[in-house]
């Protein structure tokens, strides 16, 4: 395995699911869709980060930390699922927020249940908010781990180059037929990153397509995942270099910015719900597939292609109510 020789917890439900979508695929007129189900990784809700935890939180035991430190958005999926992997790996956690403090709901309800320690950033930057935190938990004698904003370090993104050998052999188990894409939400660019090294490393005739969530499109392909999947590649020990030009990603869909739903993800939540029994949620896989579904409408993608939907999950903001009440009404 890609992944070998790094330190590993095993925290994830794995391998996850990977279904057909026959149902969507009739009502779009095509192509072939699947689905890789990350929201079933089961660690209090699961999603894409508890297999980037799975790294982290190994590579935090390995220098005997007892306090796991993050940070993110309100709603955020990846503080949810650290607090998670903190509870059941027996370590405190610090999560860092953005803003002033707002309502139990969603995520942040989750975080509370989990025993997280919730720190609100203000208007402070998040890494500046994120170090004040470890500098704090140093001060008051306990050995935090920092684990960066979405757990997108090369630890974090190896999970996904792995994912994509679990993808691997389940397709070959089933003697599927290579996809031509895989489409998914991409925000710190770890899962991105971890999905391109994997497809070049088994040198799948597939593309890597992330939609951005919150990034203009150089800022997603260069900045963000180029360095990282080198990087990644690296802490590997494959010899694979990135550049922008490598990394495939559609930044037309940023919509209000992040964290702003509006008609198009409310419509993919709801085709996906009613067509499929499968719940997106409204910041990140919804806008995905409201993606995912314009570009099949437009002809962009074709409708003899074969794709695969990565789902990343998500589905405790649903309850948020700044989307529940929106949903509700649509
Ligand atoms: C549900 C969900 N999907 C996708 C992403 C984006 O993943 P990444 O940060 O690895 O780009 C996130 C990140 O928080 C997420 O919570």
């Amino acid at each position: 395995m890609l992944t070998n020789q790094l330190p590993r917890v095993t925290i994830a439900h794995l391998p996850t699911p990977l279904e057909p979508l026959p149902r969507l695929s009739q009502l779009l007129g095509g192509p072939e869709l699947w689905l890789k189900r990350d929201d079933q990784t089961g660690l209090a809700g699961g999603g894409n980060k508890t297999r980037k935890l799975e790294f982290l939180a190994a590579a935090a035991l390995a220098v005997n930390a007892d306090t796991l430190i993050t940070g993110g958005a309100p709603q955020s999926n990846h503080c949810r699922q650290t607090a998670a992997a903190a509870a059941k790996l027996g370590l405190r956690c610090v999560l860092v927020l953005a803003g002033q403090p707002a309502e139990a709901t969603g995520n942040i309800l989750l975080n509370h249940l989990l025993g997280a320690e919730l720190v609100w950033a203000g208007n402070a930057a998040r890494d500046d908010a994120m170090q004040v935190a470890v500098e704090r938990q140093q001060a008051l004698g306990y050995r935090p781990y920092l684990i960066p904003y979405g757990g997108s370090s090369p630890a974090g993104a190896a999970a996904y180059a792995a994912a994509v050998e679990e993808l691997a052999g389940q397709m070959q188990a089933l003697n599927l037929p290579p996809f031509d894409r895989l489409v998914f939400a991409s925000s710190s660019g770890g899962t991105h990153a971890g999905l391109a090294v994997g497809a070049r490393a088994l040198n799948l005739p597939t593309q890597v397509l992330g939609i951005s969530i919150d990034k203009p499109l150089v800022v997603l392909t260069g900045e963000t995942v180029a360095g990282l999947a080198t990087d990644t590649a690296a802490l590997l020990g494959l010899e694979l270099a990135f550049a922008a030009g490598d990394i495939a990603a559609n930044a037309d869909y940023l919509g209000g910015g992040y964290g702003i739903m509006a008609e198009p993800e409310a419509e993919a939540i709801g085709l996906f719900a009613q067509t499929e029994g499968v719940l997106l949620d409204p910041v990140y896989t919804g806008r995905a597939a409201a993606a995912l579904i314009d570009l099949i409408r437009k002809g962009d993608i074709g409708r003899s292609e074969r794709v695969l939907f990565w789902h990343t999950g998500g589905l405790p903001a649903l309850f948020a109510p700044q989307y529940s009440r929106q949903l509700a009404e649509w």
